[in-house]
């Protein structure tokens, strides 16, 4: 089967490589794909949300299975084309999308659904966004209706910040404040049945100790040793299944990863966001953990057959991804600075591209997430200190990284 991957980052990779470990892939191309990924991978040109241009190349490929990365083409309705063409595709249509394009659409299935998750209130005027911020009171939590690249959610004591973000977003919904450690869950659906993947934590925020800005994310881990066994099932059960059920009621099925952001407070597991792709960098830890060959999976969750898949069979130990970033990044990363890998033969991990080009022969920068060094080992010290030593292998001018991602985990915290 030949296999086309839509997206250019880490996460991209991630999949590409964990699609060339699998048998049942004969051919394998990404578009636009970046330098990493190319040496799994033929890369072809697209225009990534444009659902015309994608049709046409996966046309022109033959392609058996299209897998779409981002969020945007997703949101663009680049699976509808390609669904109306015929073509399987792990992605779902923009009406199932929107449970990540719209943060109000989100609450109205969750509301509609059951679903847990943080009171709140949509505001179309300051005057709405006032009377809500004054009804949850601080830490304020102010989101952006629309997809934003990540800067659309502030989170903020300050009541002067707070409105100030409302007010240029215009739709907004501001909710209350949610503590408790954030987890990652994936899960394919394939419109009626749902399986989860691995839980992960994600590392959102740029410096160590969770301070400075937020960021795309800075690292992952997974699995998480502090979690409680039955998380993933509850999940399935409380959030992922009612979830699917109402989008499966209203007429939209959702075919393709929902992406629960889930916080775990004093009173059970609660919704902070879905995502209607994988999430990255978790994904680069996830699948690094999959022993279940992926390209099976996701043609099952496309072709409606997840029900009768096997159940996924995962490595043991842990992984560990470490987000190298440009200077500058998240406000204004600077491109074009060379980079150098020397990693060491014995490295128990690798490196996935994320934010790299080829310029004359050289390895450049360009974009806020360059690198993400993955390491894996028998538990997450081994598997941090895997990653690390691959990170710490990397030169590139102004490139900056946390040095405590998993480490209040690995620690047994
Ligand atoms: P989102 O894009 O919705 O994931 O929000 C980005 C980050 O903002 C999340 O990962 C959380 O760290 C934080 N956040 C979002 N919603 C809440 C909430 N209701 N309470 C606390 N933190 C939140
Ligand atoms: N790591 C967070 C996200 O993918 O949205």
């Amino acid at each position: 089967m030949q296999v086309l991957v839509i997206g250019s980052g880490g996460r991209e990779h991630a999949i590409v490589r964990a699609l060339a470990r699998d048998p049942g892939v004969s051919g394998l191309h990404a578009a636009p794909g970046n330098p990493g990924i190319a040496n799994l991978a033929e890369l072809h040109e697209v225009k990534p949300a444009d659902p015309a241009d994608v049709t046409r190349l996966a046309e022109h490929l033959n392609a058996g299975l299209v897998v779409i990365g981002p969020e945007v083409p997703l949101v663009a309705g680049v699976a509808d084309a390609l669904r109306a063409a015929g073509i399987a595709v792990f992605g779902p249509d923009a009406a199932a999308a929107r449970i990540e394009g719209s943060k109000a659409f989100a609450k109205e299935v969750m509301t509609d659904a059951g679903i847990p998750t943080a009171r709140s209130f949509t505001c179309h005027s300051e005057a709405e966004a006032d009377v809500a911020l004054a009804t949850f009171g601080p830490p304020y939590v102010v989101k952006d209706d629309a997809l934003a690249a990540g800067k659309g959610v502030v989170v903020t004591d300050d009541l002067a910040t707070a409105r100030k973000h409302a007010a240029a977003c215009g739709k907004v919904v501001i909710e209350e404040y949610l503590d408790g450690p954030e987890v990652s869950l994936f899960a394919l659906a394939d419109g009626t049945a749902a399986i989860s993947l691995l839980p992960a934590q994600d590392f959102k925020r740029a410096r160590d100790g969770d301070q400075g800005p937020n960021t795309g994310g800075m690292g992952a881990y997974a699995p998480l040793p502090w979690a409680p066994p039955d998380l993933a099932d509850t999940v399935l059960g409380t959030v992922i299944g009612p979830a699917i059920g109402e989008l499966r009621r209203r007429g939209t099925p959702y075919r393709g990863l929902l992406y629960a952001g889930l916080a775990l407070t004093s009173k059970g597991v609660k919704v902070v966001e879905f995502n209607a792709r994988f999430g990255d960098p978790e994904t680069q830890v996830v699948l690094d953990r999959l022993a279940t060959p992926l390209a099976g999976l996701l043609q099952a969750a496309a072709a409606g057959d997840l029900a009768a898949a096997p159940a996924l069979s995962w490595l043991p130990g842990a992984a560990v991804t470490v987000v190298l970033a440009a200077e500058g990044y998240p406000e204004s990363p600077v491109k074009g600075d060379k980079i150098n890998i020397d990693l060491p033969e014995r490295a128990r991990g690798y490196l996935l591209h994320a934010g790299t080009a080829l310029r004359g022969g050289d390895l450049v920068t360009a974009g806020g997430r360059v690198l993400n060094a993955v390491g894996s080992g028998p538990d997450l010290a081994a598997a941090r200190a895997a990653a690390y030593a691959v990170v710490e292998s990397v030169e590139m001018r102004g490139g900056w990284y946390r040095h405590d991602i998993a480490e209040r985990a690995a620690a047994g915290r």
